[in-house]
């Protein structure tokens, strides 16, 4: 498998090399693709959130951000949101520490020049980053089952370009780690062309911009990979902005039992407004959950969704489904050493687990249908942004979701 993945990135690099033989060759034919912005081609000074260490607040500091090379796009980002992943990874609790590091995955932006070899993408183009790719060639892009491109999935130990390994944010010529081939806590970043979904530009980029992790993610797990049936029961862990767009896909498919579980009781009201109509706090009951689920629902749940990132609420979640015929699906990111334990017969018993990132979509070729599914008024993103605030009070949007207070909290990079 490695080294199929490897020769595949060297026919890519080939292949590079001959586009871009080719593409400065028809730029020299047609002088007006030079003309992109004033810094094309240049480093630009940008502003930056920078986690320095593990779990301190992170400081917005000056950096330089390299323009784009081969496949690649530098981006003025215009808002980003604040999702889990960006915290587990900066709290770096049982994930790899990679410091100094600019985290960020969640946003909307605006091109601002482009590196050689890009096809779809021009300077102006209204862009939503995605932190796992697709390069639209390789078996995965190719397959309609999966969305795991080769090239580009998600690597969340990654804190370099996949071009030639190298960061393009640096300071005072010391590089500064990437995230997710996005960092969007920058006004400036550089991504790779794959990871970047081109939108309608009358979407207004602070409210679609959550399209580009979490509500995507809780949607599609739900339409796209549990598929639970109309007048079905689906329990959702964790009510957070995944687990409640998880809901509302729930919802979209008929489900008529939609449970949800979380330990913060505060949650459940809030819920209510995605579809969920009963509620578990673990914390209520003496015993297991799964058990208390089994009671609720005769057996067990027809589809169950984990959005926490516990490994025990996984258990939980996989446990709860009823025999014959449940399927789970695991969407939480789990620390980097967890175990999953259940005795097999739970399998055996027909029991089916999965799991999905991005809910199965793929990024350049879905995401914009989900934005002209919002711009039709089909899907509401409002409800998810409970919070605002201006690039430089960053680090109360950590606070407030390490709260449990905020669901999804707006970050205006011009602000
Ligand atoms: N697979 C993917 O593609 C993907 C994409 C985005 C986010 N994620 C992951 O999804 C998860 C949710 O992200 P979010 O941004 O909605 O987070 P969030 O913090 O907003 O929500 C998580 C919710 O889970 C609850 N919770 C935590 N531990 C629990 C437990 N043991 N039992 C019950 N409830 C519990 C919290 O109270 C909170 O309401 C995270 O693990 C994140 O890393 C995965
Ligand atoms: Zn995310
Ligand atoms: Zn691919």
């Amino acid at each position: 498998m490695h080294k199929m993945h490897k020769s595949f990135r060297t026919l890519v690099h080939n292949d590079h090399f001959l586009k871009l033989l080719n593409n400065q060759k028809s730029r020299f034919l047609r002088p007006e693709l030079y003309s992109t912005s004033a810094h094309a081609g240049r480093a630009i000074i940008s502003k930056a959130a920078v986690a320095w260490e593990a779990g301190k607040p992170l400081v917005i500091e000056k950096v330089e951000v390299a323009p784009p090379q081969a496949s690649e796009v530098r981006v003025q980002i215009k808002y980003t949101s604040l999702c889990h992943t960006d915290v587990y990874f900066w709290e770096a609790k049982g994930q790899t520490p990679l410091f100094p590091r600019i985290f960020g995955h969640e946003a909307a932006g605006v091109v601002e020049s482009v590196g050689e070899c890009v096809k779809n993408l021009k300077p102006g183009d209204h862009v939503l980053p995605v932190f796992t790719g697709e390069c639209g060639d390789c078996p995965h892009c190719k397959s309609e089952e999966s969305n795991m491109c080769e090239l580009l999935r998600i690597n969340c130990d990654r804190g370099v370009m996949i071009g030639d390994g190298k960061a393009r944010f640096s300071q005072n010529g010391t590089p500064i780690n990437h995230f997710l081939g996005t960092s969007t806590f920058s006004e400036y970043t550089v991504i790779h062309e794959g990871c970047l979904a081109k939108i309608d530009p009358k979407a207004p980029l602070d409210k679609v911009c959550i399209l580009s992790c979490g509500v995507s993610t809780g949607l599609g797990a739900t339409l796209n990979v549990a598929k639970p049936k109309k007048g079905s029961s689906v329990a959702i862990f964790g009510l957070g902005a995944v687990g409640l767009a998880a809901a509302e896909g729930a919802g979209i498919s008929g489900a008529s039992r939609i449970i949800g579980v979380d330990l913060n009781p505060n949650r459940f009201e809030q819920a209510k407004n995605f579809g969920a109509n009963e509620f578990v706090n673990p914390k209520d009951h003496n015993k297991p959950v799964q058990e208390v689920i089994a009671e609720m629902t005769d057996g067990g749940v027809d589809r169950s969704l984990e959005c926490t990132g516990n490994i025990n609420s996984m258990i939980s979640a996989f446990e709860c489904v009823h025999d014959g015929w449940g399927v789970a699906v695991l969407v939480g990111v789990p620390t980097k050493d967890a175990i999953f334990k259940t005795n097999p017969m739970k399998v055996l018993d027909e029991r089916t687990l999965k799991g999905t990132f991005f809910g199965n979509y793929k990024p350049r070729s879905d995401l914009p249908s989900l934005v002209d599914m919002y711009m039709n008024k089909k899907l509401e993103v409002e409800k998810f942004i409970t919070h605002r605030l201006p690039f430089s009070e960053i680090n109360r949007a950590f606070d407030l979701m390490l709260k449990g207070e905020s669901l999804r909290c707006i970050i205006s990079m011009e602000e």
